[in-house]
């Protein structure tokens, strides 16, 4: 088989070991391998390259994405969908995997019913698919904002301050629970698990009574101006409170161990699932086990709410 293969959406720490996989499994059971640059932008470019086990030497390690990734809004278009189609019929390539997000699989999903046989890879650091428990970079994501919220927490704490965290993770608040229950955060708020800001504002004033030195708020981006919050906390709490964004630092860096077993199993489940000519499918881990499920299964799909998410309020 020619088998493509490209990463797509937000880059995520672990994609390079996912390629890896795909390269090197797919070479041992006999399949060429293409790289295709830049997402879905290298494909409509016709932009792609053979990729060989001596090309993906070193990206077990490496954040970022080699392949180089993009958005791009205009593959909703048909005409343009037809062309990348073409591109890869052109060259004989019988497959894709793609490993991306949501926006990626849904570009996935309306090649696929142009009749191509496409495997979706779970990577972001969102961990906001269905049908996985985890998604690639998602581990990498925690432990860089566990090491931040560990580092705020010192100066918190030397100058008396609320710290405020943000984090990404789009709709999902899989980031901010995993990391700030880590980080032994005492308040978690997530679009899952909104929080009364009054109700927030009345128990920091408590912990300022019984004279603790400092508190952390982990939230997800896009809920609320954490600037504002922060000087609200300032004005009606007695602590000074200062927030910080942690941004694109979340997505980079060398992909944890976790990460790098996680990619190198799906990348490989991927080809395995087209020996067995199934595609059309989006690999999943459940319970330790690789497993797969139809696009149609997984898009438009709420993943359900993370067991985690109990532990929240017990512990902080
Ligand atoms: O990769 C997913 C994500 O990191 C989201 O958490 C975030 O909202 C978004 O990407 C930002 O992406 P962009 O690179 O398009 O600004």
């Amino acid at each position: 088989m020619k088998i493509a293969v490209l990463t797509s959406g937000g880059d995520a720490p672990g994609m390079n070991a996912g390629v890896r996989a795909v390269v090197r499994s797919g070479n041992l059971y006999g399949h060429e391998v293409y790289g295709i640059k830049d997402g879905y932008m290298g494909l409509v470019e016709d932009n792609m390259i053979l990729l060989t086990h001596q090309s993906v030497s070193g990206m077990l390690t490496k954040g970022g994405t080699f392949l180089g990734t993009s958005r791009l809004p205009e593959f909703k278009e048909l005409s343009v969908r037809k062309n990348a189609v073409k591109n890869l019929k052109d060259r004989g390539i019988d497959a894709l995997i793609v490993i991306g997000g949501d926006g990626t699989y849904r570009g996935g999903m309306e090649l696929a019913k142009m009749g191509l046989k496409i495997i979706g890879v779970p990577g972001t650091i969102d961990n906001d698919i269905p049908g996985t428990d985890f998604t690639i970079g998602f581990n990498t994501a925690v432990e860089t904002i566990v090491d931040a919220i560990d580092k705020l927490r010192d100066t918190s704490s030397s100058h008396q301050r609320v710290s405020i965290i943000e984090v990404m993770g789009r709709s999902s608040g899989d980031l901010a629970v995993y990391a700030g229950i880590c980080g032994g955060a005492e308040f978690i708020i997530t679009p899952e698990n909104p929080m009364n800001k009054e109700d927030m504002i009345d128990k920091i004033k408590k912990y300022k009574n019984e004279g603790r030195r400092h508190a952390i708020v982990v939230i997800t981006e896009k809920i609320l101006d954490v600037h504002q919050l922060a000087e609200e906390i300032t004005e009606k709490s007695g602590f000074s409170s200062r927030a910080t964004v942690l941004g694109y630092i979340q997505r980079g860096g060398a992909p944890s161990p976790d990460d790098r077993i996680l990619a190198s199993r799906m990348g490989t489940y991927a080809v395995e699932l087209l020996n067995d000519d199934i595609y059309g499918v989006c690999v999943g881990i459940r319970d330790s086990r690789m497993v797969h499920l139809p696009f149609a299964n997984i898009i438009g799909q709420k993943r359900p709410k993370n067991e985690l998410y109990s532990l929240v309020k017990k512990v902080s």
